[in-house]
């Protein structure tokens, strides 16, 4: 039986009820986080909080908890929870109000809904194979930057690769590389790994972040700058990086095979790299 925390108490699931007058429900309106926990260890949680803090400051959610109480549902929630890898949702919509009425309420009663369910990671055979990748115009909003609840665009895009038998949808914007639908995009050439820059064009990805701190850690040449929409065409590598794919290999872009068609080197030592991290400073094992 899955647990999870509504506005204050534990409960099952099947049970959590909100209204239908919520304003998650009605408009979108709301901010999220996906945590993953390994052998119970909420991974990376106080950046999370504190990206989910940005967005319920940018979207002007007032936020209901202090970071440390953030983390204590969290760890709580992983606790009653069976499973010892979980991914945990976190959502803090702007609660609901009297009538439907784009403008916000006077008052603001945010409404918490945390879930857990198992962390399900590519498994080895996928890794070791890579996924099927489409394109596709970014026709998102102009602030990707927020974790909002309103993913209806980035569901969109998941489903065009999703009807293809492909596993996501790498965007472009004017030309340009902004990230995946629900991920965050890489690519090698020439043996440097190339990440596009955080803007308000693409989400601040936690695994991006490690990817990128792994890369300067263990001498990878690698930067951070523009990338145009023919450099991935043509490049030797291209990866997609989330808290729960983690890092996997893109081996076909729009059917046509990237490099070789099989996750590079490049890639793989990143994953090795990823998986060791995982181990010993995630599980601390
Ligand atoms: N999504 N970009 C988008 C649009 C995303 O939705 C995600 C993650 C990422 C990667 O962010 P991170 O490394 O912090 O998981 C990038 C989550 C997993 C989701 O919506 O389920």
């Amino acid at each position: 039986m899955s647990i999870c925390y509504l506005d204050g108490s534990y409960q099952p699931l099947a049970e959590a009820r909100i209204s239908p007058m919520d304003r998650g429900f009605l408009f979108g309106d709301g901010a999220y986080e996906v945590i993953p926990a390994y052998s119970r260890r909420p991974f990376r949680v106080a950046e999370h909080i504190a990206r989910l803090g940005r967005t319920l400051d940018a979207v002007r959610i007032p936020n209901p908890h202090p970071a440390a109480e953030w983390e204590a549902i969290v760890r709580e929630l992983v606790a009653r929870n069976a499973w010892d890898d979980q991914s945990i949702y976190l959502h803090v919509s702007r609660g609901p109000d009297e009538r439907r009425n784009h403008a916000f309420p006077a008052v603001a009663r945010p409404t918490v809904f945390l879930m857990s369910e198992a962390l399900v990671t590519p498994p080895a055979e996928v890794l070791a194979r890579g996924v099927a990748a489409v394109s596709a115009a970014d026709f998102r909003w102009a602030r990707c930057d927020l974790k909002t609840t309103a993913l209806l665009a980035n569901c969109l895009l998941r489903q065009v690769a999703v009807d293809k038998g492909c596993a996501e949808t790498v965007l472009f914007r004017d030309g340009f590389l902004t990230e995946g639908a629900a991920s965050n995009i890489f690519i090698v050439r020439d043996g440097v790994l190339l990440a596009p820059p955080k803007s308000h064009l693409m989400l601040p990805g936690i695994t991006y972040d490690v990817v990128l701190e792994l890369a300067a850690r263990h001498g990878l040449e690698h930067a951070v700058r523009e990338i145009l929409e023919d450099e991935v065409r043509t490049a030797d590598e291209v990866w997609l990086t989330s808290s729960t794919k983690e890092v996997l290999a893109i081996t076909s872009l729009d059917g046509r095979p990237v490099g070789d068609g099989k996750p590079g080197p490049v890639g793989r030592t990143m994953l090795a790299w990823y998986q060791d991290f995982k181990s010993k400073v995630m599980r601390g094992d």
